[in-house]
């Protein structure tokens, strides 16, 4: 018996002494102290054929060893995860001495979305609602509701694009198509701005593009008249330029208001002295409203006689080229990473 255990003990520490990992030191705690056959737990297990007097003195032999092994073996344990734990740190440690990596770029709000945001918080504020419609729209909400018939020449205005397969329907020229949809869906009062984008046909210069953005407006309700048509341009003028900034209406023809008008705003560059912006005018046109035509509020289902409302259209390209003095549309959908990064 003495002689096994001496044996055992000699194996281990032999072995023990090769240890260099956690995972060898497992394998090591198996093989010797395994429960099932582990080498130790074996012979001790074979004690139990002997006689009393005999296992008495083999038992406290065989603990003797055993202890000794436990102590030598926790002794590699911690030495191990000691340096395994110095290797660790190592590894996570910073290397300050790295290159740096080229810092990433953020993207943002492309200059028409950072207007229209502006805008929609402006008419948020005087409690209009703000909706949004298909661009791909009916030839009927496009122009039919809001009086332009067919055959009138006020298409000619608005020439656009008609998609093969799907006929009666245009990509829409003006978000004042939404006009008789809000109508409809909501009746009145109501208060409502559509801000979206628009197409037409056109032969694409720095004024023109065949691509853009519109923000509509439409107020319904008891008595509303041009009066307050004017008074609430003028508190638009007063946010997006300043206070003092002058509001002119001039008429101007659009089917679907009666009376229509030209709206400006004097010019916030030289104000109102004449620059190269206002073309020496001393005034900026910024948008196209009326008093809705008694037709439209009929399309929408709303009785002129009953209900009146005015109506406007700002062109938000428009807006951000005289905020900042862009002298071409055409930048604001070429996608050109130079151009967009100065906002
Ligand atoms: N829809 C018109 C346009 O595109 C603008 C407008 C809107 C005019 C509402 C009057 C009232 O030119």
């Amino acid at each position: 018996m003495r002689d096994k255990l001496e044996e055992i003990k000699k194996k281990f520490s032999s072995e023990l002494s090769e240890v260099n990992s956690s995972e060898m030191l497992e394998e090591l705690e198996q093989a010797f102290f395994g429960r099932k056959n582990g080498k130790l737990t074996l012979l001790m297990k074979s004690m139990k054929d002997m006689g009393p007097e005999e296992r008495k003195e083999a038992g406290a032999l065989a603990n003797e060893v055993k202890s000794e092994m436990i102590a030598a073996f926790a002794q590699k344990k911690s030495e191990i995860q000691a340096r395994e734990l110095v290797a660790a740190l190592e590894r996570s440690a910073i290397d300050v001495t790295e290159p740096k990596l080229p810092a990433r770029a953020y993207g943002h709000l492309h200059p028409i979305t950072q207007m229209q945001y502006e805008i929609e918080d402006f008419f948020a504020s005087m409690g209009f609602m703000v909706a949004d419609g298909p661009e791909l729209e009916s030839e009927y909400y496009t122009f039919e509701a809001l009086n332009i018939p067919a055959d009138h020449p006020a298409r000619d205005m608005q020439d656009t694009f008609y998609i093969e397969g799907i006929p009666d329907t245009v990509m829409r020229t003006h978000t004042s198509s939404i006009q008789v949809r809000a109508l409809e869906k909501y009746g009145a009062p109501l208060r409502v701005i559509v801000p979206g984008r628009c197409f037409r046909n056109e032969a694409t210069d720095p004024r023109h593009e065949h691509t853009f953005y519109q923000l509509d407006g439409l107020v319904v309700g008891d008595d509303i008249s041009f009066a307050h048509l004017k008074g609430m341009l003028e508190q638009f003028a007063g946010f997006m330029y300043g206070e003092g900034t002058e509001v002119r209406l001039r008429p101007k023809y659009y089917p679907f208001v009666e009376p229509g008008v030209n709206v400006e705003v004097s010019c916030f560059l030289c104000s109102g002295n004449g620059c190269r912006v206002c073309k020496r005018t001393g005034w900026l046109e910024v948008a196209g409203a009326g008093t809705v035509h008694p037709e439209v509020l009929r399309a929408g289902g709303v009785d002129p006689d009953a209900y009146s409302g005015f109506a406007f259209g700002f062109g938000l390209n428009r807006l951000v080229m005289l905020k900042y003095g862009i002298e071409d549309v055409r930048h604001f959908m070429s996608g050109d990473i130079r151009f967009l990064r100065q906002f």
